[in-house]
């Protein structure tokens, strides 16, 4: 790829960085629509998270995704701020308006949702209950995504139950009481008449346990997602697909996400296909989730 005086570039931002698949999947796309770009790694140490924010707009960036540990701060270093982005209270992407201003946005619950629309095209979110696991950064995004969607109900269910409670509050304004709150012990028994389990604990990621819960009475017409790509096959994904349950993995929340910030930035929006996932697969994944 020849860079010139006329590359556009984007990156990513976060401390550490260097495990970001950001860049291998962004340079796929230039390469495959012809665009004269370039998308790299900014590891940006504590403390000078905003001047590296100054310098996106002085060196003429088109923007950057923001990851652990910037993604709140994002928000307050922003001129902007979207929807979406409020609700999460976080924010995975900024962009750089024409008149210099910085946008904070969060293209991860679009990721979510999108990945499902994909690989389970049979879902209907409107229809039945989803059970959503964790409360963490993830769970945030993912909430926020299937509210968006018209979820009749969510049982949030996570380990510490005040973090659930919490996380209900906060998004209880635009919930509207859809979130529904359960103990960790009542996990299987949720699954009852759910349309969609969706995993965002790190359960189940190479190196940790594996998420127990008994799928019995998850209804086979349900589709089960997780958050966890590494990996690609999670036991929970591996446990559903044998019952006959639609499963969908976590690498789609990857590649969905970014298409919404390639979009913003280069006014291109990028198919995911597989020679992108096998790309990406043939990249050595680190043990980590679109967070
Ligand atoms: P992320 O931002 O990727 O969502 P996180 O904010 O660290 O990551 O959240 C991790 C989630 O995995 C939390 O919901 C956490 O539960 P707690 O809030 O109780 O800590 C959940 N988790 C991690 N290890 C777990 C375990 N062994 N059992 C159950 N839940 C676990």
């Amino acid at each position: 790829m020849l860079i010139n005086g006329k590359t556009a570039v984007a990156g990513v931002i976060g401390w550490p960085v260097s495990h970001s698949k950001s860049p291998l999947l962004h340079n796929f796309w230039f390469r495959e629509y012809g665009i004269n770009g370039a998308y790299v790694a900014f590891p940006v140490a504590p403390g000078r998270f905003e001047s590296a924010i100054s310098g996106l707009v002085a060196l003429g960036l088109k923007g950057a995704n923001v990851t652990v540990p910037y993604k709140e701060a994002a928000l307050e270093a922003a001129d902007l701020v979207s929807d979406e982005a409020a609700r999460i209270g976080a924010a995975n992407t900024l962009v750089v308006l024409e008149d210099g201003r910085i946008e904070a946005r969060n293209t991860d619950c679009f990721g979510f949702t999108e990945n499902l629309r994909h690989g389970a095209p049979g879902w209907q979110p409107q229809r039945a209950p989803a059970v959503v696991l964790g409360a963490g950064g993830a769970s945030r995004a993912v909430l926020v995504g299937l509210l968006d969607a018209g979820v009749p109900e969510i049982r949030l269910i996570n380990r510490s139950r005040a973090k659930a409670d919490t996380l209900s509050k906060q998004l209880g304004t635009g919930g509207s009481g859809r979130i529904r709150v359960l103990d960790w012990e009542e996990r299987s028994a949720a699954l009852q008449d759910a349309g969609l389990l969706a995993n965002t604990t790190s359960l189940g990621m190479g190196g940790q346990p594996a998420l127990d819960i008994d799928l019995g009475a998850l209804p086979e017409t349900a589709t089960v997602t997780d958050a966890v790509y590494t990996p690609l096959e999670t036991p929970l994904l591996k446990a559903a697909r044998h019952r006959g349950n639609v499963c969908v993995d976590g690498l789609g929340m990857l590649l969905y996400q970014a298409v919404s910030a390639f979009e913003a930035w280069f006014g291109v929006r990028p198919d995911v296909t597989p020679a992108l996932r096998a790309h990406l697969l043939g990249a050595d994944l680190p043990a980590a989730r679109p967070a």
